[in-house]
């Protein structure tokens, strides 16, 4: 059977999903959908697609999908992953799921009520690199693990929280083989975040206008507690990014250390090994380059050794053909989403936010209604 894929939002990341869809087997890339006709039309004519549509109720009505991805800004994953929901049709939503947990737990129960698959897309956790950094860990190659350690890619911390915390979350999740608590402290413009802090995503964000809802300030430092014992840091501030995206885990055992980082000039993930706990200068030389078999990065017609959503598009799609949940569907669909508002909710009260949370509602909106209900009183 071919499963017959959509696509909702046809920007910047939906040129991996499509590419996905069209270079996996058992799977085909069937119609588009885009308020905006140019980009609708760009990304149908790369992939030769016909079924072009500019409102997704319409494109679910009409056309029989199996599976469809969310690639618009973070306030239409819900909407979007509901009506999917509705017309029986698995979802890959792009990350944030959403931009509260509200609707995060709305989106589950409507994919839950109707039988199909809620997945969110956090595709590092699936490539060959990751894979062969927790193998390694888990074959106790580092000794035992001490800890896991992220940056943020420079822009203001509440905007990128949302964009790439929670792919590190999300990444720390795996290699701490789960997350226990969050303890934060976020501060903007050098003070100790306050209510009147709280914006939405594009106040604080000039860079960079996707729509994250309402966040609030430039720098966190955030700690993470792992089912394994091990911490997490992460730490978002803003940088330049003189040396391009240096994004990855840096990650610390009692007998070595592993790093994943994009090679500068190819911008190809390497995983980099060093056989010391923790690290000096006149030990760098002593970190290598784990080599990984290209057969590894292999899928459909090409080598996929970028950081490609090919590895959590097929993910999704097995999980149709094999009838499992995928590995980030279910409640996991949810967990990076939820350390986002730990972070959150851990600063504003000075405590650790254990997971999963029981308020479900967004701190930082929640705390805007108190204050003006109290000014109003
Ligand atoms: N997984 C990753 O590594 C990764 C990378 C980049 C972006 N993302 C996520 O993907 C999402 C989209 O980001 P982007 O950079 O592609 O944004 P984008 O602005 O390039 O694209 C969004 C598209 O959605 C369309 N759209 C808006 N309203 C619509 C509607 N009602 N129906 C159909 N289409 C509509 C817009 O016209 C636009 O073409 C964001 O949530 C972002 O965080 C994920």
């Amino acid at each position: 059977m071919t499963l017959r894929a959509g696509i909702v939002g046809c920007g910047g990341i939906s040129r991996a999903h499509a590419s996905a869809y069209a270079n996996l087997d058992g799977v085909t890339l069937s119609a588009l959908c885009d308020i905006n006709a140019d980009a609708l039309n760009a990304r149908a004519d790369e992939h030769g697609v016909s079924a072009r549509y500019s409102d997704y109720e319409e494109m679910f009505e009409k056309e029989e999908l199996d599976v469809v991805s969310v690639c618009t800004h973070a306030p239409l994953h819900g909407p979007v992953a509901i009506a999917a929901a509705s017309h029986g049709v698995n979802v890959l939503s792009e990350k944030p799921l959403s931009v509260d947990l509200e609707t995060a737990d709305k989106m589950l129960a409507a994919c839950n009520e109707a039988g199909v698959r809620l997945a969110v897309s956090h595709q590092f956790r699936f490539t060959p690199l990751f894979q062969e950094a927790k193998a390694w860990i888990d074959a106790g190659r580092i000794g035992e693990f001490r800890s896991i350690r992220e940056v943020g890619k420079g822009r203001p911390a509440g905007f990128e929280l949302m964009e790439m915390g929670v792919h590190y979350f999300d990444g720390m999740e795996l290699f701490l083989d789960g997350i226990e608590w969050i303890h934060a402290q976020i501060t903007y413009d050098g003070h100790e975040v306050g209510v009147q802090d709280i914006m939405t995503s594009r106040e604080l964000c000039k860079t960079d206008k996707r729509d994250n809802g309402i966040v609030a300030g430039d720098t966190m430092l955030i700690h993470i507690k792992g089912t394994n014992g091990g911490y997490g840091v992460m730490e978002l501030y803003p940088r330049k990014q003189t040396q391009g995206w240096m994004m990855g885990p840096h990650i610390l055992g009692s007998e070595g250390q592993l790093m994943i980082r994009p090679n500068p000039d190819t911008f190809v993930d390497e995983l980099w090994h060093c056989p010391f706990d923790v690290s000096f200068p006149t030990h760098t030389p002593q970190w290598e380059k784990v080599p990984i078999d290209p057969e590894r990065l292999r899928i459909g017609d090409g080598l996929w050794g970028r950081r490609q959503s090919i590895w959590s598009v097929r993910d999704m799609v097995t999980s149709i053909k094999e009838g499992r949940q995928p590995q980030l569907g279910g409640s996991a669909a949810l967990t990076s989403l939820e350390c986002v508002f730990a972070v959150y909710e851990s600063h504003f009260t000075g405590t650790r936010a254990t997971l999963p949370l029981k308020e479900r509602r967004h701190p930082l909106v929640n705390r805007l209604r108190n204050t003006s209900g109290n000014r109003e009183s």
